[in-house]
Parts: structure tokens; C-alpha cells; sequence
């Protein structure tokens, strides 16, 4: 359930987090998209709680919400953080995080990001290829420095997810099959500057089905098992992120964040090392929404247009995996309802947020609220049709804070340049 439901409207006025959402939207404008620092604390209590008594850090996926506001609540509560870039690692030591916390996951580091990332004393690398291992070497030999590293296994389980955010079969990019990692293990005095004493593993994200879960902690706990038997000790194991949340009401049917941590006891029963999770979207998703205002209704030849002026480069999920976000009108729950498209203004059919969706009738300058929007919302937006990037604001208690503060036309085009100083290369 969103953080907006749980607290629902109170009169005719909309708030979250104890702020009146229109008041909001006329101070700050729209597109804006708006969390709640109430709902990820919550959030994190209840992860924290589900964690009791278990050796386990929680490494918050930046990549769902990397705002340093969002980075610093998530320091607060004691959390690190999971990285897949330089830019990433950045926000996070900013934002406070403790690089000891820090994890380092991607089929693409580069000797520069690693040699940062070193330089920086991250906790541990999660690697995914015998490449980027002896990447890892190099680079730590140089720096005259000790890297600690995970593999990350290829679990080959399903996860039953969007196949674009599915990671965990043998096909996808992501680790490396056991036998190869067993090799890695073998060969560990060959790479005297990486200690090679842990486990990862993600299967995917969006994962609504506790069994893929299941099978995935089993076999790597099976895996740790093994290769402690033949005397290669596994220090950390990493159960990777992909909790889902709740979308759409009475369709997706999240699993139990205790469900899943009891899983995970149960399938690391065995094991005495460390645990790290790496949850993104379950921590940031429902605190999340996106405030809009509808430019127009449109009134085309087949289909009546709800023309917001958010678009799919302010929210891109429902574009890039047809994924289903309520909508809410802020205004006139009363009227009668119609059926819509729901659109942005930018120019491709794919800029559709919802089509076919009954809602109250709306009108030009009506609010609207898209929901669950804190995860991989305001983290994968761009500036497509040159639209500047949306306001971010953080609510609390009857408060908001700026996190981000509209972008201005200069700063879109900051950078560019008219081709003028020919060079060759
Ligand atoms: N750990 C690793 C190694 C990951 O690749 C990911 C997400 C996570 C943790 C966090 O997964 P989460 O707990 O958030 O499911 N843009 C897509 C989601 C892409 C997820 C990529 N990896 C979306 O909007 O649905």
C-alpha cells in the first residue's frame, strides 16, 4: 500500500506526509516529483526489524533513488549502500554513507571507477567476470592495496519478472555459473591483492513470489557449503535486492518482507560469515509520487486524451516496461467517471503513462498524482524533448524540503557548445 493510501485524504485536501499536496504544487510547480521521509523510515524499521539477530547490512540499491537527500535518510538509518558506478559511489560518500558500506555490483566497472572505488575503501567488490577479477588484481597491485570480493553467481532461477528486469537466469548478463566461480576460488593465489571470500547473488527485480527467492538462498547457501568443504572459507554472502512492491491494487500481492527474511535465515542456517542485502525499490517505492497537472483534455478521433505535463522522460517505467501506476486526480473525486488515455506531451506514442483508465472527469489545471513513483521515477529521467528535470521535494511531518530544485534551461544546456574548435584526433 503507497504511504498516500495509508494516510489517505483528509476532507478535500490531499497530503502526504502530512502536506497539503495542492499547496505544494502551487509553491513549487509540476511535474514534481515529491517522497516521503516518513514512509522510508518506515520502511527501514521494518526491514531492520525483519533482520533482528541475523549478521546482515543493509546496502540500499542506489540506482532506485540516488538523491543525496534519499542517501543521507538511508545513512541515518545505518544503512550502506549498493553501487554500479563511479557517479553512484560519489553520491554516496557525499551523502554519508560509510565506505566500509559500501558495495560495489556491475558487469561493466572500469579500471578507473575500481581504482576510485579502492582509493575511496569500499567494502567489497561483487564481480562478475574473470575480466574484471583480473582487472580488480591489477588494479589493486598498483595501489598497492588488498580488494575484498564477492562473485556474483548466476543462480539460473527464474524470478518470474519483467524479462527486462530479470537477472538471474544463465542467459542474462549478470555472474558467472557456479563452476566458474569455483574456479575463481581454486585460483586465489593468483590474485594475492583480492580476497576472494564471498557470495552474491540478485535474481531480479520486482519480484512478487517469495520462491524464486527461495530457491536462489538455497542454492548459494548449498554453493558456501560446498566450497567451505573443500576448504575455501566464504565470509560474506550477499542475497542481492528485487522485493517487490505493490503497483496496482489487488494485482500485485508483495511478498512479506519477514517472509523473506525468515528464507533467508532458514536457507543460511549453516552459515556463520556475514549476510548483506540489497533491497532499492521496497525501501523507496510507495514513499514516492508524481505530482501533475493536466494541460488539456483532448478529444481525438477514437480516444479522449488526458494530456498531462509529466512525460515519460519525468517517469519512464510505464513506456519502457508498460508498467501500470495509479493515477489519482487530486480534485473532483465526486464527478462522474470517464475513460482516458492518460498522455505526456512528449512527441512518441510511447508517452503514455495509462491508457484506457477510468478516472473523475478532469479539467485543464487539475492536480494529479501518479503513485508509487520512488523508485527508478526521478532515477531514470532525461531531458528528452528538451524538457528540464522535475523538482524533487521530501515531506516530513507536515513539512517539505527542496532535494532538487527544478532544472533551468541553462543548466539543460550546460556543456554544449556550437562545433567551433575543429581538433583532429
Ligand atoms: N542489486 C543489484 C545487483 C541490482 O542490479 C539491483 C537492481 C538491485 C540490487 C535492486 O533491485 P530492487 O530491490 O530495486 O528490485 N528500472 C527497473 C528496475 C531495474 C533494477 C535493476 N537492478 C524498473 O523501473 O522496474
Amino acid at each position: 500500500m503507497s504511504a498516500w493510501a495509508e494516510e489517505g485524504p483528509a476532507g478535500d485536501r490531499a497530503r502526504l506526509d502530512g502536506v497539503d499536496l495542492d499547496a505544494l504544487a502551487r509553491r513549487l510547480g509540476t511535474p514534481l516529483h515529491v517522497i516521503s521521509a516518513s514512509a522510508l523510515r518506515r520502511r527501514a524499521a521494518e526491514l531492520r526489524a525483519a533482520l533482528a539477530g541475523l549478521d546482515a547490512l543493509v546496502c540500499y540499491a542506489v540506482k532506485a533513488n540516488p538523491n543525496v537527500a534519499v542517501l543521507a535518510l538511508m545513512a541515518d538509518e545505518g544503512f550502506g549502500a549498493d553501487i554500479v558506478s563511479a557517479g553512484e559511489l560519489r553520491r554516496s560518500l557525499r551523502a554519508g554513507i560509510a565506505p566500509a558500506r559500501i558495495v560495489f555490483s556491475g558487469v561493466g566497472k572500469t579500471a578507473d571507477e575500481i581504482g576510485e572505488a579502492l582509493a575511496a575503501g569500499i567494502g567489497r567488490f561483487n564481480v562478475e567476470s574473470r575480466d574484471e577479477l583480473d582487472l580488480l588484481q591489477r588494479v589493486a597491485r598498483e595501489r598497492m592495496q588488498c580488494a575484498r570480493a564477492s562473485v556474483r553467481v548466476n543462480p539460473d532461477v527464474d524470478a518470474g519478472t519483467h524479462a527486462k528486469i530479470a537477472t538471474g537466469k544463465a542467459e542474462n548478463k549478470f555472474g558467472v555459473e557456479p563452476a566458474e566461480a569455483w574456479r575463481w576460488f581454486d585460483e586465489r593465489a593468483r590474485r594475492p591483492n583480492v580476497v576472494l571470500d564471498g557470495l552474491h547473488a540478485h535474481i531480479g527485480s520486482q519480484v512478487l513470489d517469495l520462491a524464486p527467492f527461495r530457491h536462489a538462498f538455497e542454492r548459494i547457501a548449498g554453493f558456501a557449503g560446498e566450497l567451505a568443504r573443500a576448504g575455501h572459507m566464504v565470509a560474506c554472502i550477499d542475497a542481492g535486492g528485487g522485493l517487490g512492491v505493490c503497483y496496482r491494487e489487488g494485482h500485485d500481492i508483495p511478498v512479506d518482507v519477514a517472509d523473506h527474511a525468515r528464507a533467508l535465515r532458514h536457507a543460511m542456517r549453516g552459515f556463520d560469515g556475514q549476510l548483506i542485502v540489497e533491497p532499492g525499490r521496497w525501501l523507496v517505492a510507495e514513499a514516492g509520487v508524481l505530482l501533475t497537472r493536466v494541460i488539456r483534455v483532448k478529444h481525438g478521433a477514437q480516444r479522449r486524451f488526458l494530456v498531462l505535463d509529466a512525460a515519460m522522460n519525468d517517469l519512464l517505467r510505464p513506456s519502457l516496461y508498460d508498467a501500470w501506476h495509479a493515477i489519482e486526480p487530486l480534485h473532483g473525486r465526486e464527478r462522474e467517471r470517464i475513460v482516458y488515455d492518460v498522455v505526456g506531451p512528449v512527441c512518441e506514442t510511447g508517452d503514455t503513462f495509462a491508457r484506457g483508465r477510468e478516472l473523475p472527469r478532469c479539467e485543464e489545471g487539475d492536480l494529479v498524482m501518479i503513485e508509487t513513483t520512488g523508485a527508478y521515477g526521478a532515477s531514470m529521467a532525461s531531458t528528452y524533448n528538451s524538457r528540464p528535470l522535475a523538482a524533487e521535494a521530501m515531506l516530513e511531518r507536515g513539512r517539505y524540503a527542496v532535494i532538487r530544485r527544478r532544472q533551468g534551461f541553462e543548466e539543460m544546456l550546460a556543456g554544449e557548445q556550437p562545433a567551433r574548435d575543429w581538433q583532429v584526433a
